[in-house]
């Protein structure tokens, strides 16, 4: 059976987007594939936190995954802190990786954007070696992610196929899987720009935790294009965001909401698509406060096993491969 591995980082705010872009497709890849996801701690430690919000946050992820319909009987699921082998495997990566690569990346470019460099953190550059350290560890085929993960995907094959020619075969290569739909769910305020955990306008973003009056509030207050007509529009990014979202939600192709929307307002759009928003998180909201903390902790303690399990296979190759064998090499 093939494998996919994907994470997500314990940083609070998870949105729609990330539900669509995301969540939703490995609920739905994990009875295809071998499945592991990861709640990846460290890399939220690229930029501050405080420690106590930390773990609450670990917790509210992992608890989101499993009311978004991960199934820990047929998936993986664990934090990635738990499994030392990624950091590990993130130095000897490290050693294999150039620094123009990494400043190359796009997300480095953007968060670095408003810091000096004498005071952006290492970690923040070293970022993708961990995300690929992660993806490679479990030798995984598919690495389903919205689309603005696509380039530290490609940087993670570079890397697998420079150690694979310089030590010989020992990672897999892994493709990104980016679905057609949903990669890139804009903000309500500004379809421009991507519907993001960090906006500091949370009016464009519909939280997985909201209320059915904020839901209703936020679609209300979203923006739209010029011209009436309700169609998907590449030219008119607003009101291609807004249906898009209720496609994806009501699980009906473009061309079903273009006829339910023809000759309809932005009012019923708006009201509909609240409606639909509402219909999907209230039942996720209620089986995200059923999971109690012990079956949490159960779930994620045999999780972070069976996740050592397979880390730590690939590993002892790539020291070995490395000639990092320690006192037994002597
Ligand atoms: P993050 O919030 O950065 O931990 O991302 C978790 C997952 O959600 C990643 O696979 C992202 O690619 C995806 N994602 C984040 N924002 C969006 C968005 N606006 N639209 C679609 N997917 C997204
Ligand atoms: N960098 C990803 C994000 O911000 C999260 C992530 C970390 C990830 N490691 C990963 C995603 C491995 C897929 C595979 O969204």
């Amino acid at each position: 059976m093939k494998r996919i591995f994907s994470g997500a980082q314990p940083t609070g705010n998870l949105h729609l987007g990330n539900y669509l872009g995301a969540l939703r497709n490995w609920t739905q890849l994990q009875h295809e594939y071998e499945s592991f996801f990861c709640i990846v701690d460290l890399h939220a430690l690229t930029q501050p936190q405080n420690p106590q919000s930390l773990i609450t946050k670990t917790k509210e992820l992992a608890k989101l995954y499993l009311a978004a319909g991960i199934d820990p009987t047929v998936s993986t699921i664990f934090i990635q802190s738990d499994v030392a082998e990624h950091t590990e495997l993130t130095w000897l990566l490290n050693c294999q990786t150039r620094i123009g690569e990494l400043e190359r990346m796009t997300q480095f470019k953007e968060k670095g954007r408003n810091t000096e460099r004498e005071s952006t953190g290492v970690g923040l550059l070293d970022y993708p070696v961990l995300m690929a350290a992660d993806i490679l560890l479990y030798q995984t085929d598919l690495v389903p992610v919205g689309e603005d993960q696509k380039q530290h995907l490609e940087l993670t094959r570079d890397l697998a196929q420079r150690f694979n020619r310089d030590y010989g075969e020992t990672f897999r290569i892994p493709e990104p899987f980016i679905p057609k739909a949903g990669a890139r769910i804009m903000s309500l305020s500004d379809p421009t720009k991507k519907m993001a955990k960090s906006d500091v306008d949370p009016s464009g973003s519909i939280g997985l935790l909201d209320d059915a009056d904020i839901v209703t509030r936020k679609f209300k207050r979203a923006v739209t294009d010029s011209g009436t007509e309700i169609k998907f529009d590449n030219t008119r990014p607003a009101i291609t965001n807004l249906l898009t979202i209720y496609a994806l939600l009501t699980n009906q192709t473009n061309e079903q909401v273009e006829n339910n929307f023809a000759g309809k307002g932005y009012g019923q759009l708006k009201s509909e698509l609240s409606e639909a928003c509402i219909a999907f998180l209230q039942p996720f909201q209620e089986r995200f406060h059923n999971i109690t903390d012990e079956h949490l902790r159960d779930i994620l303690t045999g999780g972070a096993r069976r996740a050592r399990e397979s880390a730590s296979q690939t590993l002892d190759t790539v020291k070995e491969r490395l000639g990092i064998v320690g006192a037994r090499g002597i």
